[in-house]
């Protein structure tokens, strides 16, 4: 039939709508996953589907999905009458309050979530997109590890996958979830990512399980005591974030992505800012102790500051006695390091010392301006962390502020003692704007530790000791328990007014946002690792 010029063939429209008809009809099969009955399995283990995470995760109605047709092509061990649409792991890219994000989902339902060659091709599809377009990844994982059935197939897979890690390294932010299993090598694809998440519970991370580890070392330890979530929040540093449940995971996500830039050449997002910029704050007069021996909680001194006292902690569970996180002066977002007197005195040691490293580093990376609280009594002194390689972890800390080129505030609230202070984005290490409150002690040492080896012979022949003490102690006070020396040198920019701190951090951060700063030219530098 001619109508309008146009040829319209309908015996050509009823086949394009059967054909549509089974596209819907793969479309569903696709969706189910691994059927009905393992979903409710999946439920009944506490654990949310693949694709009910991506619903979380993302904006409504912003997902695309790619390669939901993907099958594998094993054929060993009854594989070739298995062959599930998507091969068990959902990828595609959505929004996350209105930003590109790349996304992958294992499915468990779908022969364990296990990874086999096109399962780990899709995943690496979409990291592949993420590098080119400048976007973050966020990966889910929950899965049995190395599909079985395809042997080295499957190892390749994991490799391929580690290598795209490392290359979106400090190119794209890179994001894991942990929702489920993930064990032997597996672990090594979020462990090169940025930030893992898991959940407390659900997931568990291992690179040998309970049984290896009783066959080899006679140790009897459950999944959970071995790699679950707090485990690895308070012990081995691997999870950054622990959470209560799966929706509370997944929304911690998007407020992270909130702080981050999608990419390494593009600026963190700032937002409105409706605290005042010029708001001084009283109560920060109130938070040192007269004592300087006397600990007090930093937190409180990053709340009153940062916009609306909003700080997404990195890592709270974990080397308590250094602070790491986002937050925003002035509606720009910040990276946050500071000392913690309220634990350990607020001393630096090995863990405290990588757990810091380890944020500078990501915030230079995605020019994420840094802003250091100091109050830091030293190193933290004993055969432990000396046998342990503070010197070698120390090192890191010192590294990474000193080679990061991004803006670097520094605010000493209290003491900033011996090689600490150097360490702590001090003047010397390229920080741009340094203040100290008029209470900062910025010294070799403390007043009691100095005058006992300055002063030890006369302090041992006085015949009134402790008066001595107190005069020798009381004159060092006077000339080293004050930030004034320091400023004398310049190394100190100002002493202030602690009241006046956000306004005075939120206009040294908006003129530092034409900072030009560059390293010299090398293929990657050796940080000690
Ligand atoms: C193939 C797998 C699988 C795998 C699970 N399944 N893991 N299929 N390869 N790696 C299948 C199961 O056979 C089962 O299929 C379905 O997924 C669900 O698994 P269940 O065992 O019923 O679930 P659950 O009781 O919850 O136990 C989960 C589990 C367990 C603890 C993860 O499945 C398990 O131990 N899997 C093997 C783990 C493992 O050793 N993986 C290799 C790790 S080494 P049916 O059809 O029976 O329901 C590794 C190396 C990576 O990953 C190297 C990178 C360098």
């Amino acid at each position: 039939m001619v109508h309008g010029g146009l040829s319209l063939d309908f015996n050509h429209m009823t086949d394009i709508r059967k054909r549509l008809d089974d596209l819907h009809h793969r479309q569903a099969q696709a969706e189910v996953g691994g059927g009905e009955q393992r979903v409710a399995q999946q439920h009944k283990k506490g654990k949310l589907t693949a694709r009910e995470r991506l619903d979380l995760l993302l904006d409504p109605d912003s997902f695309t999905e790619l390669d939901r047709f993907v099958t594998h092509r094993a054929t060993d061990f009854g594989m070739a009458a298995n062959r599930p649409l998507g091969d068990g792991v959902v990828t595609g890219w959505g929004r996350i309050d209105g930003r590109l994000v790349y996304v992958f989902s294992q499915d468990f339902t779908v022969i364990g979530g296990s990874l086999s060659e096109t399962n780990a091709a899709k995943i690496c599809k979409v990291m592949d997109l993420a590098v080119r377009n400048g976007a973050p990844i966020v990966g889910l994982n929950d899965s049995g590890g190395a599909r079985i059935q395809e042997g080295v197939a499957s190892l390749g897979g994991y490799a391929d996958i580690f290598l795209r890690n490392t290359l979106a390294s400090g190119v794209v932010p890179q994001i894991s979830a942990v929702l489920g299993p993930c064990a032997g090598g597996a672990v090594y694809s979020p462990a090169l990512t940025d930030f893992v998440f898991m959940v407390r519970g659900v997931s568990y991370m291992y690179v040998t399980g309970p049984d290896v580890v009783k066959t080899v070392t006679h140790e009897k330890v459950s999944h959970n005591d071995l790699g679950g979530a707090d485990v690895h929040a308070e012990l081995s540093g691997v999870a950054h974030f622990v959470h209560a449940s799966e929706p509370e995971c997944l929304n911690a996500i998007r407020t992270l992505l909130s702080f981050l830039p999608p990419n390494n050449v593009d600026e963190p997002p700032g937002v409105p800012v409706t605290d005042p910029v010029d708001r001084r704050e009283e109560r920060l007069l109130e938070v040192i102790p007269d004592s300087p021996s006397k600990p007090y909680d930093m937190h409180e001194v990053i709340g009153l500051v940062v916009d609306d006292g909003a700080f997404m902690e990195t890592m709270p569970a974990f080397a308590g006695n250094i602070l790491t996180g986002f937050a925003r002066l002035g509606g720009r977002p910040v990276g946050l390091v500071a000392n913690q007197p309220a634990v350990l005195a607020g001393v630096l040691d090995i863990n405290a010392s990588v757990k810091a490293a380890r944020f500078i580093r990501f915030c230079d990376a995605f020019n994420v301006p840094l802003v250091s609280f100091v109050d830091v009594p030293g190193f933290l002194p004993g055969v432990a962390q000396e046998h342990g390689g503070i010197i070698r972890h120390g090192a890191k800390l010192l590294y990474a502020y000193c080679e990061a080129t991004v803006p670097k505030l520094t605010v000493i609230t209290r003491k900033a003692y011996g090689g600490a202070y150097d360490v702590m984005s001090s003047k010397h290490i390229r920080g741009d704007v340094n203040l100290a409150w008029p209470c900062a002690e910025i010294a070799v040492m403390g007043a009691k530790g100095a005058v006992e080896i300055l002063y030890k012979d006369e302090i041992a022949t006085s015949t009134d000791r402790a008066a001595e003490v107190g005069r020798k102690t009381a004159a060092y006070e006077e000339l080293f328990a004050t930030p004034y020396q320091a400023a004398a040198r310049g190394y100190i920019d100002d002493v202030i007014d602690p009241r006046d701190t956000r306004p005075r951090l939120i206009d040294a951060l908006q003129t530092l946002g034409t900072k030009r700063d560059r390293n010299p030219p090398k293929k990657h530098g050796c940080i000690p690792l």
